[in-house]
């Protein structure tokens, strides 16, 4: 008898088999051997809700952790700094630094009522340390055990600018001075270039890009085998490839479509009807979860781009697109450009485009007029 549903179709949370990503995973983690001044110790990863940025940021946390490293989840919302001065290094420094010194003074009480405390001694002593004399001297504990900090930061296009350069800027003298830091954001990839334009953010611009690519049938086939096999449920072959054509590459698809696809078997190998019954449910879940909240800001004029897309079966001719909307050819690459940028659309050969997202022509086709 198969065990309970191992799919896991939610956001943020880590499937019980990483498909493909092993190698970002690794060159992380030689990285972090290699010493300050590895350019893979500061990361920064973009791709569209659903190609899993936040499991990444998980996993590359594991492997800090693993190594002894502390990691500290930078907040998405308030000001970095202050959040780091105030609250997150004063824990740490309470936890790691073993003459409890630095506790005493920045606390001036036990580590049970820490926040609390914490606050008392905020509005007694209006000075207080900043985030880099904290951080410095959390850094001098670790480098005695030959490790470091890893900061992570998700959601990295929805933080406050501003707090983000401040960061920044913190973060460079640590890079600057060899010290054993390590950064790994993660955001959506408009969001993130218009962050990346920001001037108090240049330095960032310098951290490894990694657009997370969509993931090849064979490590789709292999990690859902995995994951079925591993509950002790089956899975005929056929039955795996029907469910990776469901999936086209796409990590929360493979968690949906695995997920429905085990609950149509009820305990029975999985067949191809099974993985194919789950379309209805897949093109549903993804218009609502990835496809509208991708297309919320979009302007008028790409969304009639998209519209016009939408009555290809597969790739569009630009031209045909352009003549569609009544557009020049030129002003609809404006439009092309726009959506490329975006990662709605993707080049597709020579003039040419197609959607980059699965199940978004459907979605746009059950949009009405
Ligand atoms: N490499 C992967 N292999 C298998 N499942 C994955 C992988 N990456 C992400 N997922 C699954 O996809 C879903 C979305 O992942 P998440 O990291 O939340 O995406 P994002 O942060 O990019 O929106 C989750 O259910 C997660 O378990
Ligand atoms: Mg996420």
């Amino acid at each position: 008898m198969p065990g309970p549903n191992p799919f896991r179709p939610g956001f943020g949370v880590s499937p019980r088999v990483l498909a493909g990503r092993d190698e970002l995973v690794e060159e992380f983690d030689t990285a972090l051997d290699e010493g300050p001044g590895s350019p893979l110790r500061s990361v920064l990863v973009s791709g569209a809700r659903g190609m899993g940025k936040t499991v990444i940021l998980n996993e590359l946390e594991e492997v800090a952790r693993g190594r002894g490293w502390l990691v500290v989840r930078l907040p998405e919302t308030g000001d970095l700094l202050e959040e780091l001065a105030a609250t997150l290094l004063p824990r740490l420094l309470a936890e790691h630094d073993s003459e409890r010194a630095v506790h005493r003074r920045v606390t001036g009480g036990g580590v049970a009522g820490l926040g609390s405390v914490t606050t008392t001694a905020k509005e007694r002593y209006p000075v207080r340390e900043s985030a880099g004399t904290l951080l410095e001297r959390l850094l001098d504990v670790l480098a005695a055990h030959g490790t470091g900090v890893l900061f992570t930061l998700d959601e990295l296009q929805a933080v406050d600018r501003e707090s983000v350069a401040g960061f920044a800027s913190l973060y460079q003298h640590l890079v600057r001075d060899e010290r054993d830091v390590a950064l790994a954001a993660a955001g959506l990839p408009v969001g993130v270039d218009q962050l990346l334009q920001h001037r108090g953010t240049t330095f960032l611009r310098r951290a490894e890009r990694i657009q997370l690519a969509a993931l090849t049938t064979r490590q789709v086939v292999e990690a859902t085998r995995l994951t079925i096999e591993g509950a002790d449920g089956s899975v005929s072959e056929p039955g795996l490839t029907a469910l990776a054509e469901v999936v086209h590459g796409y990590p929360y698809l493979l968690q949906l479509a695995g997920y429905r696809a085990w609950r149509e078997a009820a305990g029975a190998m999985i067949t191809p009807d099974h993985a194919r019954a789950t379309v209805p449910v897949v093109s549903e879940r993804m218009g609502r979860l990835i496809h509208d909240p991708a297309l919320r800001d979009v302007p008028e004029a790409q969304r009639a781009y998209l519209a016009a897309m939408a009555q290809d079966d597969g790739p569009s001719s630009t031209g045909e697109v352009a003549a569609r909307l009544g557009l020049t050819a030129q002003h609809a690459n404006v439009f092309r450009t726009r959506l490329i940028q975006r990662e709605l659309i993707v080049p597709a050969g020579h003039g040419s485009v197609d959607f980059g997202l699965p199940y978004l022509r459907e979605h746009l086709r059950r949009q009405p007029d």
